[in-house]
């Protein structure tokens, strides 16, 4: 873990890093009057970063991006803060001293943020990891007189969290089966201070949660239901925000197999349940003041010789029937147990974040995430300014009455797939069928796990969600 600490001068630090306009002064900051002069000058130029000194005393000055709006702005610090990572990389440096030319201490948190979030590495499986291989990056001083340390306090749990979130899309199924899954989230509820309820199996049974109960039907695994909630004194909500998160361990389509190259991804599968849990850490660390209870129906969707197929008809936990079409559209059928359980909580919204559909991720790519649902504008629209502030942006799809048609099945009450067209949209409408309370359904399939790096996001787990729901409770 990075330290970061804030300082009112000059720290005597690896390198000086200072994040300045083509305008902003340089003075103050130690530099000589040669490298002022050529640091103004190679800014004037557009050069995004200029250097100067040997490693142990390096001297970095980075141009600021000038977007006309604050959020597109803090995006733009973000993504320098993972550009500086891998110049501090390249030059071994461990200590840095980062400061925001014009004292614009949210632009430097957003720097920071940046630099932290690319500071992340996955390497419990790389025994011989070399230190060439390790990021350098140790200690992180942030030189502002005006910066809280609340702000700082505040940023730190929202790095660690998306990391736990990380970790836990990056952990492998045969590490992180459905049983493990429901540890590592009482862990976290012990380690943050919340409750955590774990059903088994025979408690799943005697739910009668038919659409978890029927995906896990092929696994040698017992499916788990974790049950978590933070209730603070001083809650600002009466009635409690449910968060729900699909925990598909691992997706291998069932029988309705996958073939493998989309298959090789699918431990990703259960990035909505991690991206609930985490952002439960943060709420709970932060003592936010917000009830908020969070669901996770976890199993793998596996074939063995009692592996649901196509054609069953499963019985629902609140009764209804659904028609099997695909096994490989299981989300939804696990989901739709814990939305309904949800609604005992009496809550005033309910947000479920899944990776659901190829289709969501065909749409609109890594950029973003596909949200919709039946809560009014004003919560939408607060979503959506959280999605800019953190930059993980919401493109809202219509949830018009026309698509109930297409999950209607001749036999039972709804189908769990759609026809070949707005996949993405079905899928949501067959969630909505149960929950009766104001609800937005998040499709994360396409940031949720990248097979490249982009920027301060690397390859694999990306920990989306995490920070948006931070963001929203924050100002909730
Ligand atoms: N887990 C997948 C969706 C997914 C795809 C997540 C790509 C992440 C990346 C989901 O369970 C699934 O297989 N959905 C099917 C639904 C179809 C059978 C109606 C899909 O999108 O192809
Ligand atoms: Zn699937
Ligand atoms: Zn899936």
């Amino acid at each position: 873990m990075t330290l970061l600490k804030r300082s009112s001068k000059i720290a005597e630090a690896e390198a000086l890093v200072i994040y300045a306009g083509k305008k902003s002064s340089l003075d103050g900051f130690g530099l000589t009057h040669e490298q002022q002069k050529a640091a103004a000058d190679a800014l004037r130029h557009d050069r995004k970063m200029f250097f100067s000194g040997h490693p142990g005393k390096l001297k970095i000055v980075m141009l600021k991006d000038e977007k006309p709006e604050l959020y597109k702005q803090h995006e733009a610090a973000r993504r320098a803060g993972a550009q500086l990572l891998q110049f501090l990389n390249e030059t071994k440096s461990s200590d840095v001293c980062i400061a925001d030319a014009d004292g614009e201490d949210d632009i430097l948190l957003a720097l920071t943020e940046g630099l932290l979030l690319a500071n992340y590495q996955f390497l419990n499986y790389k025994v011989n990891a070399k230190k060439k291989e390790k990021d350098s990056l140790q200690n992180v001083s942030l030189m502002s007189s005006s910066l809280k340390e609340k702000d700082l306090e505040k940023l730190e749990i929202i790095i660690r969290a998306t990391c736990i979130a990380r970790d836990l899309v990056n952990e492998p199924v045969s590490t992180l089966n459905a049983v493990e899954l429901a540890k590592q989230f009482q862990k976290l509820g012990k380690d943050a201070g919340f409750k955590v309820e774990v059903l088994n199996k025979s408690k799943i049974q005697s739910l009668k949660m038919g659409g978890l109960l029927a995906v896990n039907s092929g696994s040698d695994i017992p499916p788990t239901f974790t049950i978590m909630e933070y209730k603070p004194a001083k809650a600002k909500n009466k009635k409690p925000v449910v968060l729900v998160g699909k925990g598909v361990v691992y997706d291998t389509g069932g029988y309705n197999l996958k073939p493998g190259p989309s298959m090789e991804t699918m431990k990703c599968d259960m990035a909505g349940a991690a991206a609930v849990g985490a952002a439960m850490w943060a709420i709970a660390k932060a003592k936010l003041p917000v009830h908020v209870i969070a669901l996770v129906p976890a199993t793998d969707n596996r074939i063995n010789g009692s592996g649901y197929v196509a054609g069953d008809i499963l019985k629902m936990y609140n009764g209804l029937t659904v028609e099997v079409l695909n096994t490989d559209a299981e989300g939804r059928l696990i989901l739709a147990d814990a939305l309904s359980y949800g609604e005992r909580f009496k809550p005033e919204l309910v947000m479920e974040f899944s990776t659901l559909t190829g289709a969501a991720m065909a749409a609109i790519g890594h950029y973003g995430i596909v949200c919709m649902g039946t809560a009014d504008e004003q919560v939408k629209n607060k979503l959506k300014e959280s999605g800019n502030n953190v930059y993980e942006r919401l493109a809202e799809f219509p949830f018009w009455d026309e698509y109930d048609e297409l999950i209607k099945s001749d036999i039972a009450e709804i189908k769990n797939i759609g026809g070949p067209y707005g996949g993405a949209i079905t899928a949501g409408k067959f969630l909505a069928r149960f929950v009766s309370s104001p609800y937005i359904h998040f499709d994360i399939a396409g940031p949720a796990f990248l097979s490249a790096k982009d920027s301060y996001r690397g390859k694999g787990g990306t920990g989306v969600g995490v920070r948006l729901m931070f963001d929203f409770f924050s100002n909730y």
